[in-house]
């Protein structure tokens, strides 16, 4: 029996947990997983926060999955761009979309664009090395930054923007990064949430991390504790995880700031209407907000905060693959299950939106190719051509970087990181991540 062929474009957790169900299967199946950027592990290696190494780690069972028989990898190739869905349709049995969330959600607001306004999405690819986003230039020089939304995102920027220069030393936070963060002259980091403490949307071991930080202090104001009826009752009836994030935020309302060079301020019920500014950032104007149904309503009461910078935190967003459906409200491509029509897939964040940790992906992975196995024994897949994906790439010039390429990344990066004590040294730019790839 003729091996199936599935294509998983994008290389993340999803696309990755995809090709080990499928290599999993009792069918034969050749997977090749096709990766945009030279780079595999998608936000495990540009999103996650680099003082997080345990969590970057879950790169080992990936690795795990590219050494499987069946497995290629096809980095530098972007769908969409270098390769069509058409193409990919005619190369493959199936194809199973895992392109992630590649843009953030906006807040829409006047002064939004001003220069000093990032989406965190921005500041996070920056520091942990997409080469894509290495010319951006950070102004750090204001004594107060504001981050905006209640996620763990948020919570990862302003630990970042918090933490020392021993800190930093011994994670793979680029260079440029280290540096921009050790000069900065931020001083106050005020993170501020539309909704109050028990509708965040972090996770206590994140918020329990802000308790922990050798550089910064947390406040976070007793009187933002009270809480009403409705939130005292949604409180009582919260998972355990909500309750112990609240705990960790009143442990902190007791304290007393120890002085500290920085310090992470917590807000709720406050949400930005106008970030103002000639030019450039210069302040925002605040609404304070009180719960309705559960739901932020904007009150009377207005405040202006002068801030440098600003860090929009308020959710990633899907991005279509032209010839695929996609739905622009949600940002993720239509499915059930994972489903689109037979043939075509869609798994993580563009499957379901851009919520759940890492290890969701993998329940997300599996239910899509369940389907997807399910109609390649019925039969329902439409039939393929005999093409290659790598004799289309060379008639069209376009060089791909195999696994061992990315793996002369990989050497070269921790090569560079052994001296310092430091799990690598990313290599940041195309031209370095390429040469590199072969083995220039
Ligand atoms: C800043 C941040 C920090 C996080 N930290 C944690 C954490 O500490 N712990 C945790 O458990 N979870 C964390 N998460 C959540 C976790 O990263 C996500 O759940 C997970 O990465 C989503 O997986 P995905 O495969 O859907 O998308 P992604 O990881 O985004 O992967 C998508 C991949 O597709 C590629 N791609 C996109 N378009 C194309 C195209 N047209 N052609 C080819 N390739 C393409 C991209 O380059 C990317 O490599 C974090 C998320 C963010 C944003
Ligand atoms: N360490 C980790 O495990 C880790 C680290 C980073 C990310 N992640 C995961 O990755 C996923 C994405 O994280 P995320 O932080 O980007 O998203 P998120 O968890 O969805 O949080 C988004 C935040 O933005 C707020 N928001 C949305 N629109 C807003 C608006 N117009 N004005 C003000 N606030 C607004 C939301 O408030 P409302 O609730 O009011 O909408 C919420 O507080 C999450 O599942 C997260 O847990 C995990």
């Amino acid at each position: 029996m003729d091996p199936l062929r599935v294509a998983v474009v994008g290389s993340g957790p999803a696309g990755f947990y995809a090709a080990s169900a499928l290599l999993a299967a009792d069918l034969p199946v050749e997977v090749d997983v096709i990766e945009r950027l030279p780079t595999p592990w998608g936000l495990v290696r540009l999103g996650v926060a680099p003082d997080h190494p345990n969590i970057k780690a879950v790169s080992r069972a990936f690795e795990k999955t590219a050494a499987q028989p069946g497995f290629r990898f096809f980095g530098n190739v972007e769908v969409g761009r270098d390769v069509t869905h058409e193409e990919l349709r005619q190369l493959y049995d199936a194809v199973v979309y895992s392109v992630g969330a590649q843009t953030d959600r906006q807040l829409g607001i006047p002064g939004e664009d001003l220069p000093g306004s990032w989406a965190a999405t921005e500041f996070v690819a920056w520091y942990n090395g997409h080469p894509d986003f290495q010319e951006l230039e950070f102004d750090l020089s204001h004594d107060r930054a504001v981050v905006i939304g209640n996620g763990n995102v948020a919570l990862d920027v302003a630990r970042m923007l918090a933490l020392t220069p021993e800190e930093l030393a011994p994670t793979d936070t680029t260079d440029a990064a280290i540096a921009a963060i050790n000069g900065s002259g931020v001083r106050e980091i005020l993170v501020v949430g539309r909704r109050g403490p028990v509708q965040a949307a972090w996770t206590p071991v994140e918020v329990g991390e802000l308790g922990d930080l050798a550089g910064a202090d947390i406040v976070v104001d007793p009187a933002d504790l009270e809480l009403d009826e409705a939130s005292e009752a949604e409180l009582e009836a919260a998972p355990p995880t909500v309750k112990r994030s609240v705990e960790h935020l009143r442990d902190y309302a007791t304290r007393a700031p120890a002085g500290r060079p920085r310090r992470i301020v917590l807000r709720f019920l406050t949400s930005p209407v106008a970030i103002l500014g000639e030019g450039k950032v210069e302040a925002i104007e605040f609404v304070r907000n009180e719960l309705v149904d559960g739901r932020a309503v904007a009150t009377d009461e207005r405040e202006t905060i002068p801030c440098g910078v600003v860090f929009r935190s308020v959710g990633y967003r899907g991005v279509g693959v032209p010839g695929i459906p996609f739905d622009e409200r949600s940002g993720t491509i239509p499915n059930e299950g994972g489903r689109v029509e037979p043939g075509l897939y869609a798994a993580g964040w563009i499957k379901r939106g851009p919520s759940g940790v890492i290890g969701t992906n993998k329940k997300d992975a599996t239910e899509t190719v369940q389907l997807l196995l399910e109609d390649a024994r019925s039969g329902t897949l439409p039939p393929r051509g005999n093409e290659t994906l790598e004799a289309l790439l060379a008639e069209r010039g376009v060089e791909p970087v195999l696994y061992a390429g990315w793996q002369a990344i990989d050497r070269a990066e921790r090569g560079a990181g052994e001296p310092h004590g430091r799990p690598r040294v990313k290599l940041s730019s195309w031209i370095d991540l390429l040469d590199a790839a072969r083995g220039d």
